[in-house]
This record gives structure tokens, C-alpha cells and sequence, in this order.
């Protein structure tokens, strides 16, 4: 029909766009993504935090960067997740904080990179707050899931984790997790459909694939008595993952819905007002470059919105 043929040009034409945004220049690139990313300091995105939780709104906060080749690095992101935490603290934000294993360099030397982990998680228990590891690309999923159960042993009510519903593996990884859940510290675990490019071997391609499976791993959280954080901006995982939850008639704090800065926030403030809680990825720093090309290239009016930019200026 008229629509798909609509939305096939658009995607072509998306596709396009997103081919060149490597060779753009940054301060160009910058003007079309910057409303995805909370500032390039820490102070900033303190400031964007508040302005969330004065609408009602949790947050989770996470410095920007990811990959990186040196352990000097490593060290260096620990120390300034440390500082986040304490001045995030200090000024009162309502919200915990998101982290990327491969920042600490999971891939250069694991053991390195779990021992910084455990010292932000040390540093967050410590104020009786929480972080989340956010799941990479497929290297790195063993990884990431060992470092949570060793974590969540030490510190039960502190570490949660993320699944990809596109991930074939994913329900039965989170079944084996359900040794660590109890009553008191249930496993918490953000639902996402999944961001990186896979291979057809352990990742589902198709959008209602990726969907039926999103909405499966939520019920099975629910029927676990898990915490599952309800991470989409997809209307109709939303709305399933709304019936879910009067299906297993779900108390309000045992789950939550997420979502990322700057993103639907239409739907966001939709399902705040009906009463659900509700947590903003907050992301910020120099390293916004990789992130920021990532949601551009999901935003289905990527092209629109890069023209309207290019003439705003
Ligand atoms: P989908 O991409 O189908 O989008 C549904 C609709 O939302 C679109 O049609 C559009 O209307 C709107 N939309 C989505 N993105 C948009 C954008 N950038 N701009 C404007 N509109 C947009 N992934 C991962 O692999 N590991 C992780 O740790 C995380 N962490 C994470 C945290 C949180 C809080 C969220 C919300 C997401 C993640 N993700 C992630 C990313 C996730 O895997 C996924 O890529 C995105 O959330 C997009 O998927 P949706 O479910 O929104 O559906």
C-alpha cells in the first residue's frame, strides 16, 4: 500500500543519512543529537536529573563512553564514576546510575574491569543506591552475566543487569538466574529489545520476532516474581506489558518503566499519569558520539529531524 511504500523510502533514505554520519563533521552532528544527551558534564546533566525528577520522573545516570583500548582509561572512568556518585548524591538526585563493562575495560582485561565495577557498586551500596550493568554486544553477554551473579551475591540489593529480547539465549538466561532471586532482592533485570548489529544465528531480525519475545521475557520475570524494568518506547510493548501487569495483578513497586532522555516523551508522560513508575536514562559526556548516532538511527525521522536542524541553525 501507499503507507509501507512511505515507510520503505523513509528507511532507504534513513539508511543513507545514517551512512554518512561517521564522516560529518562533529560540531554538525552535535546540533542533531544533542537532545538525547543530558550535557557534557557532570553538572549539567545534575541539572537535567532534577528537572526529570520534579515531573515525577526517576533517573539513572551514566557517563558517556564505551570500548576502550587502554587499562589507564579504565582507571581513570572509575575514578570519575566515583565523583558522578558522590556529587549526584550530594545534590539530592532521585535516580541510580547505568554502566557499560566495556568503559572499564571488560575486553582488555576482565578481572581489571571487575574490580573497578565492584567499587562503584561498593560506593553506591554505600549510599544505599543501585547500579545497573547495561548489556553490550554478544562478546560480551557471558561476561556481563557473571559479573552481575558474583555482584549480586556480594551486594544483593544493589547490581541489576540487562537482557535483549532480540537475543535467542535470553529466556533461558534468565531463568538461570533464578537462584539469586528472593523476596527481599529480587533479580532486576532492564527488558530492552537490544541495540547492536547481530548475526541471524543468536539474535531475532524481525520486528514482531524481537516484540513477542520483549513481551515473553517480561511475563516470565512477572511469574518469576523478578523486577522487571519495562525498558521501549514501542506503543504496543507498552501497552502488553500494561495487560501483563493487571494479569498478574502487579503491586506498582515491583516493576518499573524506562526510557531514554529526550525520547517519546509524550508516551513517557502517558504512562506516568496513569500511575506507573517511571526511569529516564540520563547519559552525558564528551564521548556522546557513538550514543548519540545510535538513536539517531533509530529515530524513524531521522532525516526530517537532521534537515529541520541543518535550517534551525
Ligand atoms: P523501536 O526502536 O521499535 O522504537 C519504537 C518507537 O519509539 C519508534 O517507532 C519511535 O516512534 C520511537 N523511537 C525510538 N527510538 C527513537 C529515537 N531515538 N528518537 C525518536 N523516536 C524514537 N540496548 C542494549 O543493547 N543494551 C542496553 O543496555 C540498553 N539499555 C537501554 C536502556 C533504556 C532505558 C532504554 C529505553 C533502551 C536501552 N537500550 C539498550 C536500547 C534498546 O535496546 C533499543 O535499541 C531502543 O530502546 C529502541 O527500541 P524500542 O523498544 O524503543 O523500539
Amino acid at each position: 500500500s501507499e503507507k509501507c511504500v512511505e515507510i520503505e523510502v523513509a528507511a532507504m533514505f534513513n539508511k543513507m543519512i545514517a551512512g554518512i554520519l561517521p564522516y560529518m563533521p562533529k560540531k554538525l552532528v552535535w546540533m542533531f543529537s544533542k537532545e538525547y544527551i543530558a550535557g557534557e558534564t557532570i553538572e549539567e546533566a545534575i541539572v537535567n536529573a532534577k528537572k526529570l525528577n520534579d515531573e515525577g520522573i526517576l533517573t539513572t545516570i551514566d557517563v558517556l563512553g564505551e570500548f576502550i583500548t587502554t587499562l589507564e582509561e579504565a582507571e581513570e572512568n572509575k575514578k570519575e564514576y566515583l565523583d558522578v556518585i558522590d556529587a549526584a548524591e550530594k545534590a539530592g538526585v532521585e535516580g541510580n546510575y547505568s554502566l557499560k563493562p566495556t568503559f572499564f575495560g571488560l575486553l582488555i582485561d576482565k578481572d581489571v574491569a571487575f574490580t573497578h565495577i565492584r567499587e562503584i557498586v561498593a560506593k553506591a551500596a554505600s549510599y544505599g543506591n543501585f547500579i545497573r550493568i547495561d548489556m553490550e554486544d554478544s562478546p560480551c553477554t557471558d561476561m556481563e552475566i557473571e559479573m552481575y551473579r558474583q555482584l549480586k551475591q556480594e551486594f544483593p540489593g544493589n547490581v541489576g543487569l540487562v537482557v535483549q529480547s532480540y537475543l535467542r539465549r535470553t529466556r533461558v538466561d534468565i531463568e538461570s538466574l533464578e537462584d539469586l532471586n528472593s523476596e527481599e532482592f529480587p533479580v532486576n533485570l532492564r527488558v530492552c529489545k537490544g541495540i547492536y548489529v547481530e548475526p541471524e544465528e543468536i539474535a531475532f531480525k524481525k520486528y514482531e520476532e524481537v516484540n513477542s519475545h520483549f513481551l515473553d521475557d517480561v511475563e516470565l520475570m512477572f511469574q518469576k516474581k523478578m523486577y522487571p524494568a519495562i525498558a521501549t518506547h514501542d506503543i504496543p510493548l507498552v501497552e502488553g506489558a500494561f495487560k501483563l501487569i493487571e494479569k498478574y495483578n502487579v503491586p506498582r513497586d515491583k516493576y518499573e518503566f524506562q526510557m531514554l532522555y529526550g525520547v517519546t516523551p509524550g508516551l513517557r508522560k502517558s504512562i506516568l499519569d496513569k500511575g506507573h513508575r517511571m526511569r529516564v536514562y540520563v547519559p552525558f559526556g564528551k564521548q556522546w558520539f557513538g550514543y548519540s548516532t545510535r538513536r539517531l538511527k533509530e529515530n524513524p525521522k531521522m532525516a526530517g529531524v537532521i534537515i529541520k536542524a541543518l535550517f534551525k541553525k
